[in-house]
């Protein structure tokens, strides 16, 4: 098989994330709020978990399907054990066209001032970081584990150390609690290199009591920053199916995005598919369901080999992607969703960012 599969609104298989861990040490409370992911919480024993080779063996497949660019998510991925090793693996997969693969990674950065350079000598070839707050108080908050802001801000040091010299940092608002750390956060980021970006709350999994008087809509960033003085004039957007809409300061200082999945859905284009950590196929960040690809991993039915069961996984991901309906963002609201449903979906966590 190769390339070019389309999804029933023509939507191409581009971007696989692959969620490596449901745990996290950050309780932030828009993704894993203390109440729930308690001691009691029934975390996914080792054994559930993909090993690297299962990872490795279905991203190969994916990427024979046209997948270029490859997110490792969480949960936490720092808390995997051995991540490097499972990096150094999947850095050497090629795509149909020979080219290597964009591998890059979510982070919390708790992890990255040890790891940074590891993860780059391992092959990572790009870097995202989760930062919700510069006010130490504020982001402890957000965090609600007591972290202090100030070793995230070394672990950013560290990725620059290793070479990581672009990086995005991830904000998602919560209005009554960090919409006051906004022109602080562009302020400080202006002068680096790195992409900041807004990210609206939103109402994924069901237990962070997602309402929407706590989402600040990118309009509202956008004038906050523009009363501010630091208005800012909008880029050209890198690809179609990106998740952020790329802005600039006017005085040419530092790259601004912001990912409006609430107020301006962006499902038209969206390229991505989930694996979760146990590997389930999801086609959608809300989906109620996914597809379980880990049992053609394990399954030991006699007179198959390896490769005959590539193959079935491999048809069986195309045909899940060309049966592929999903635009949850767009129909949010709409009488389409119905209670039950908006009820039933997977964690953040579990799915990954
Ligand atoms: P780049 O390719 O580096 O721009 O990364 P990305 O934007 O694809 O990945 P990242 O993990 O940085 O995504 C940022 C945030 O956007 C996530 O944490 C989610 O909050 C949100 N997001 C990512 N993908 C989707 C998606 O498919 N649907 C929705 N609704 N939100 C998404
Ligand atoms: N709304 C928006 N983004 C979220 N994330 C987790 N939960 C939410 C939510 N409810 C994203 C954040 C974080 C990443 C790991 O997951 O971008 O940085
Ligand atoms: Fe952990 Fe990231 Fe979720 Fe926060 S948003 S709890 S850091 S996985
Ligand atoms: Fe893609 Fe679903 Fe997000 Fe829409 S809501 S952008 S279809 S993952």
């Amino acid at each position: 098989s190769t390339g070019a599969l389309k999804d029933q609104l023509h939507r191409p298989l581009q971007d696989l994330r692959i969620s490596v861990t449901d745990r996290c040490n950050f309780r932030c409370m828009y993704c894993m709020p203390k109440e729930i992911f308690n001691k009691d919480y029934a975390y996914l024993p080792q054994r559930d978990l993909l090993s690297f080779e299962e990872i490795t063996r279905l991203a190969k497949l994916f990427v024979a399907h046209g997948v270029t660019k490859i997110r490792l998510t969480g949960g936490e991925p720092l808390l995997r054990k051995n991540l490097e090793e499972l990096i150094h693996m999947l850095s050497g997969i090629r795509t149909t066209s020979g080219q290597q693969i964009d591998l890059t990674l979510t982070t919390n950065a708790a992890l990255l001032k040890q790891k940074a350079q590891s993860l780059k000598d391992a092959g990572l070839n790009r870097l995202t970081v989760s930062l919700d707050a510069l006010d130490d108080h504020i982001f402890k908050q957000m965090n609600d584990v007591d972290f202090p802001v100030a070793q995230v801000l070394e672990g950013i040091q560290a990725a620059e150390s290793a070479g990581f010299g672009q990086i995005k940092i991830n904000m998602v608002v919560k209005k009554s609690v960090n919409a006051n750390q906004v022109i602080e956060m562009a302020r400080y980021f202006k002068n680096t290199p790195h992409i900041l970006r807004f990210i609206e709350f939103m109402d994924v999994g069901s237990s962070n009591a997602w309402c929407m008087d706590e989402v600040m809509s990118t309009a509202q960033i956008i004038d906050t920053l523009a009363n501010a003085g630091m208005p800012l004039v909008a880029l050209q957007a890198n690809s179609k199916s990106e998740t952020a809409t790329r802005y600039q300061h006017r005085d040419g200082q530092g790259e601004i995005g912001f990912i409006s999945s609430v107020s301006k859905a962006f499902c038209r284009d969206c390229s991505r598919a989930r694996l979760s950590t146990q590997g389930m196929l999801y086609t959608c960040l809300f989906a109620t369901a996914g597809y379980d690809l880990r049992q053609y991993l394990r399954s030991n039915e006699p007179n198959q080999d390896s490769n005959q069961i590539d193959v079935k996984i491999s048809n069986l991901v195309a045909s899940i992607w060309q049966n592929r309906q999903d635009r949850y963002s767009e129909l949010r609201g709409s009488a389409m969703i119905a209670k039950d449903v908006a009820s039933q979906k997977i964690e953040m966590s579990y799915i990954g960012g």
